[in-house]
């Protein structure tokens, strides 16, 4: 399988891409897409609570490759669900394309996650009854597109994942690691700024785990999309450029590779 032209023709949604980037600009530091500061996160049990995580604090910059490595149970699967503003801290900040996750309206993160970030699950959640092109299209009905814009994008995205000729395949009709394909290609049609995947292989063999690194590898240089992974797969963190080992909620070691 090859990624072809990821930069190319899909430059309609650049330039929205574009708009947002200079207005969160205004309000990043160096690059910095993502900023975590004394972050805690509590989950009510029974009378009391649990700390998942535990006084965080960690940044990354634009470009990254990086991944959240830690075993069952070590916040990670929280901390990508905070980055990806759908949970909020406990105490702490996290500041993500210039905006703190734990104060924005219902409406402001979902307009985040709609316009700038793209997720990947372990489970693929593409929708059964569609097909491939409907998969794919489907987080673009959110944004000001038309039909003709949208069309164009699906087609760029299932280039880069190769899998145009699966168009108009349902899920049901494709292996794990094609479903997975077409995951990776709903995530990026809109071209997001940061992609957050969560154990994207846990459901995978070893030539489809490749497969798919080798392609988010690609993705992430070519279209400089930032990637957050949560994993303990030894086969994803070899691709990693980045690697945070976490323990018990909190950070214990952060490695460039
Ligand atoms: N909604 C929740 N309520 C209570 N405990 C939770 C909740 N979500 C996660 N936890 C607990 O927080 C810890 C970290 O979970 P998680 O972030 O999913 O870890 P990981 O992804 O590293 O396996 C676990 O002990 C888990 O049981
Ligand atoms: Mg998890």
């Amino acid at each position: 399988m090859q990624v072809m032209n990821p930069g190319g023709s899909g430059t309609r949604t650049a330039a929205k891409t574009e708009s947002n980037k200079s207005t969160n600009a205004m309000s990043m530091k160096n690059n910095e897409i993502v900023k975590i500061s004394g972050l805690v996160k509590r989950f009510p049990i029974g009378g009391g609570h649990f700390t998942a995580l535990n006084g965080i604090d960690l940044s990354f910059r634009t470009g990254e490759f990086a991944g959240l490595v830690g075993p069952s149970g070590s916040g990670k699967t929280t901390m990508l669900n905070i980055i990806g503003s759908l949970d909020g801290p406990s105490e702490g900040t996290a500041v993500v394309l210039g905006q703190s996750v734990g104060e924005l309206s219902h409406k402001k993160a979902a307009r985040l996650r709609k316009e700038s970030l793209g997720f990947i699950f372990q489970t693929y959640n593409l929708l059964p009854v569609y097909t491939v092109f409907e998969n794919v299209e489907f987080p673009l009905l959110l944004l000001d597109m038309t039909a003709a814009e949208r069309k164009q994008a699906v087609l760029d995205a299932l280039e880069w994942v190769g899998l145009t000729d699966k168009i108009k395949s349902r899920p049901a009709q494709l292996s794990g690691g094609e479903c997975q394909r077409v995951a990776i290609a709903r995530a990026m049609v809109k071209k997001p700024q940061l992609v957050l995947a969560d154990e994207p292989t846990a459901n995978l063999d070893a030539a489809n785990s490749h497969n798919i690194l080798q392609t988010m590898e690609i993705l992430n240089k070519e279209l400089k999309t930032t990637f957050i992974f949560a994993t303990h797969d030894d086969k994803v963190i070899k691709y990693l450029r980045r690697k945070i080992s976490l323990e018990d909620g909190k950070v214990v070691k952060d490695e460039q590779k």
